[in-house]
């Protein structure tokens, strides 16, 4: 997997057919998803409750792609490599989670996976300072984490900040929440380059007649590297 900050858009399985993730994941796949998106949510940090490793690893083999899990669990560290068994090519932890993500970064890249750290809204930019050299990803959350459906939060001045931090270094930024064609532009502008969304993804289509993801992905990536052209 080489390095580049082209716009990717990661469709979250949160808003997909529970009953049937096999042909939801190989219909996003086939109709322009970049990355994977998986929410494991534990009851706990957020409150709802969605899928462990035996259910990532199921995901894993249907997944050409990239397999982008995103945690939202605490602990974090005793599960770190349950999912590097299960299959997960990016591993995201966020800072809330525990007092020691400084550790858990190291712990994932140890298990063989890429690093993520996460943000939630009210957490500013700067508890990412330190962390850079260790994480392959930033995930700024644009809205509360726990459901898919929810109002974008403009983070745009966090995004830029954590942009202008990371310089040079080969690490991603992510967005998550509330992503569709009319808030993609602005966090592609202040530097985001994986955009995440499941219910704008999803909207309109099935495993049967997958059609619309395809419409919608193609929306989402043409208003955000539109913007991203712009700014650059
Ligand atoms: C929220 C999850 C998101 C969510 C996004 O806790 O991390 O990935 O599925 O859903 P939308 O795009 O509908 O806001
Ligand atoms: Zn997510």
């Amino acid at each position: 997997m080489s390095f580049s900050r082209a716009i990717k858009i990661a469709p979250s399985i949160l808003s997909a057919d529970f009953a049937d993730f096999g042909r939801e994941i190989r219909a996003i796949e086939d109709h322009g998803a970049d990355w994977v998106h998986v929410d494991v949510m534990d009851g706990h940090f957020v409150p709802n409750l969605t899928f462990g490793p035996p259910a990532v690893k199921a995901f894993r083999a249907h997944v050409k792609t990239v397999m982008d899990v995103h945690l939202m669990i605490a602990p974090v560290d005793p599960y770190i490599e349950a999912y590097a068994q299960a299959g997960a090519d990016f591993l995201t932890a966020h800072v809330e989670a525990g007092p020691h993500i400084h550790r858990t970064l190291q712990a994932i890249r140890g298990a063989g996976m890429k690093a993520g750290v996460a943000l939630n809204p009210g957490t500013p930019a700067g508890a990412v300072e330190h962390l850079l050299e260790l994480a392959d990803l930033v995930l700024v959350m644009t809205v509360n984490p726990g459901f898919g459906g929810q109002r974008f939060l403009d983070m745009t001045a966090k995004i830029a900040a954590i942009r202008a931090m990371i310089g040079d270094r080969p690490v991603h930024i992510q967005v998550d929440g509330g992503v569709d064609p009319a808030t993609a532009p602005l966090v592609a502008a202040a530097g985001a380059d994986v955009l995440v969304a499941g219910s704008a993804v999803f909207r309109g289509g099935t495993a049967d007649t997958p059609a619309p993801y395809g419409k919608n992905i193609a929306a989402i990536r043409k208003a955000a590297e539109g913007a991203a052209r712009s700014a650059a």
